[in-house]
């Protein structure tokens, strides 16, 4: 496994990988939702590319991006163990040596739901995910359903900006107590992590509330609310239920939709969300 820490370096390494190459993008703090990402992409390409910078510019709050966990040797392993072949970690004044003097700009999926709690986030993220992008080349890139919205955020920027690779989006990873895996997770007490159930529990009763017939929009974000609300530690920050893709706001629930979440717990916000429909399938072919 070759590290690169410089653009050069990682220019020079991208020469040399048999194609096609697959990239994960990572802030490390890996668990096995990353796993699951370099896993595929190790199944789908001749060459894995992971990257790792705790980007902070999509932290709007600066105690965040500092309690960030960070575990390099840790997870420089983990990459090894996952047989990728070139990890590009830079530091931040290699990355951008004169600041963020460019940005991208992204539409209004970025600007709602995560984009209301977090101002800039997506912001931070599509241009960190644009520089890797050109730096890597990558055929395919591959990210988690945890950050749906993320997801769609990336996917429009795809589509506008001509860039010539495919996304590909894998199912969220659960411990055995329903939580998503998350990198913050680790910042969570054991009864802030109970609590943080409610919002994986809130968002599968909305399911089946919507399988037994209760289809308008408000009532499954009110089921989603109400089980949150039992937990006095949780605060939700939002529920809403969009077109899966679009992320627009629904009158009438037909799939591919999701119901998205987040919550506040000790100062640390986790977000979830439940695709209905085939908008995994729908989110791949878009970007096909
Ligand atoms: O999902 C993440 O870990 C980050 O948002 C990403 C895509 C690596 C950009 O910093």
């Amino acid at each position: 496994m070759i590290v690169a820490r410089t653009i050069d370096q990682v220019r020079d390494a991208r020469l040399n990988l048999k194609e096609p190459v697959g990239l994960v993008p990572t802030m490390g703090a890996l668990h096995r939702g990353h796993l699951a990402l370099l896993k595929t992409a190790r199944r789908s390409d001749q060459s894995v590319i992971a990257t790792l910078f705790v980007n902070r510019s999509q932290f709007g709050n600066p105690e965040d991006f500092s309690a960030y966990p960070r575990d390099e040797e840790a997870d420089l392993a983990a990459f090894e163990a996952a047989g990728v072949d070139l990890v590009f970690m830079p530091t931040e004044a290699e990355l951008y040596p004169k600041g963020i003097t460019a940005t991208v700009h992204p539409g209004r999926i970025a600007h709602e739901l995560e984009g209301t709690r977090r101002p800039g986030h997506f912001a931070g993220v599509a241009t960190v995910v644009a520089k890797i992008f050109g730096l890597t080349q990558p055929h395919r890139a591959y990210f988690g359903q945890k950050d749906w919205q993320q997801t769609r955020v990336i996917a429009e920027m795809v589509a506008n900006l001509n860039i010539p690779l495919t996304l590909t989006v894998i199912g969220t990873v659960r411990d055995s107590d329903g939580i998503a895996l998350s990198s913050r997770n680790v910042r969570l007490t054991s009864r802030e992590r109970g609590a943080a159930t409610s919002l994986y529990r809130g968002l599968t009763s909305a399911r089946e509330a919507w399988d037994a017939g209760t289809h308008a929009p408000t009532s499954l974000a009110e089921i989603v609310s109400n089980v949150i609300s039992q937990e006095p530690l949780a605060t939700t920050a939002y529920v809403e239920v969009r077109h899966a893709l679009t992320l627009t706001p629904l009158s009438k629930t037909i799939p591919p939709f999701v119901i998205a979440g987040a919550i506040e717990i000790g100062g640390i916000g986790l977000i979830d969300n439940i695709v209905v429909g085939n908008g995994l399938t729908l989110a791949e072919e878009l970007n096909g």
